[in-house]
């Protein structure tokens, strides 16, 4: 049943991201973007805002499901966060730079930005990228590469940053932003992602339908996220059951 629900509200989501019609445009000088890829990406298309401001959570839902088929309740449990960096008090929309507050969400040891102490922790740096893609051999990302990079990441960091800090937050937003990648990318099943499309993706900032990216066929929801984002802890060195301690996984869609 619920099988069939997600490939029925799939099968409307495809044809909303049709009717983006998905035209680019790079960010213009009143534009802002911020740390995240994907948001920024969203932006670049249209999906989101242009211009990167007055983000609300019926925006966020409706991008979010229409370009990568994220469920409703995922969209809005990750909207809570992206709120929390606006210091305006009972604010009710985000911009996206404001996503780059140093150790709110935005942490140390990114795969495609700097540590906020060396350089901006917004834009993409293709050095920093070059170090983590040197961990992709191969035309495929597994979980195991994924993960290997992460760590390798922070290890970069944790040598070169004397002001390096990695929260509780920040050490489960760094996997799970690894575990979106099989998830949007690739196959949820495998924990595997093409490596074409994720550089595209990072080094451009859009989607990569030219090289055959699809919106996923079936809705991401945050048990999707949370499962993944335990198999990638998995392949950084926990057992399961520590990954499953160390993140316990609540189902907000059932
Ligand atoms: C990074 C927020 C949705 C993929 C980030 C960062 C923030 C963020 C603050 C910076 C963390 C850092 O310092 O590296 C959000 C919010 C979202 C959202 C608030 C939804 C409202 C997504 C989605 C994807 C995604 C749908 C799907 C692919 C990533 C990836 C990174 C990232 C791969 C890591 C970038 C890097 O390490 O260089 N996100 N994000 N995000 N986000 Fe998002
Ligand atoms: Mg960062």
């Amino acid at each position: 049943m619920k099988l069939s629900i997600s490939i029925i509200c799939s099968l409307g989501i495809t044809t909303v991201l049709a009717q983006h019609n998905l035209s680019w445009t790079p960010p213009g000088p009143d534009d802002v973007r911020g740390p995240c890829p994907m948001l920024n990406t969203l932006a670049n298309h249209g999906i989101l805002p242009h211009s990167g401001y007055n983000i609300s959570q019926e925006i966020t839902i409706k991008a979010l499901s229409s370009a990568v088929n994220f469920t409703s309740n995922l969209a809005e449990f990750l909207f809570a966060f992206a709120l929390t960096t606006n210091p305006e008090q009972n604010a009710t929309v985000f911009n996206l730079h404001q996503l780059g507050t140093h150790d709110i969400l935005e942490h140390d040891a990114s795969l495609s930005r700097s540590d906020k102490f060396f350089n901006t922790s917004d834009a993409f740096n293709k050095d920093v990228f070059a170090e983590t893609t040197s961990y992709w051999p191969g035309d495929v990302i597994d979980l195991q590469k994924a993960a290997t990079s992460r760590h390798a990441r922070a290890l970069t960091s944790v040598g070169k940053n004397p002001s390096f800090t990695f929260s509780e937050l920040a050490r489960g937003f760094a996997h799970g932003e690894v575990a979106a990648l099989p998830l949007v990318f690739g196959d949820r099943v495998a924990g595997t992602a093409p490596k074409d499309l994720v550089v595209s993706f990072f080094e451009n900032e859009r989607l990569p339908v030219d090289l055959g990216w699809k919106t996923p066929a079936l809705a991401i929801g945050n048990l999707d996220l949370c499962e993944m984002t335990q198999r990638v802890i998995n392949a950084s060195g926990a057992t399961l059951e520590q990954a499953q301690e160390i993140l316990p996984c609540i189902d907000f869609d059932a």
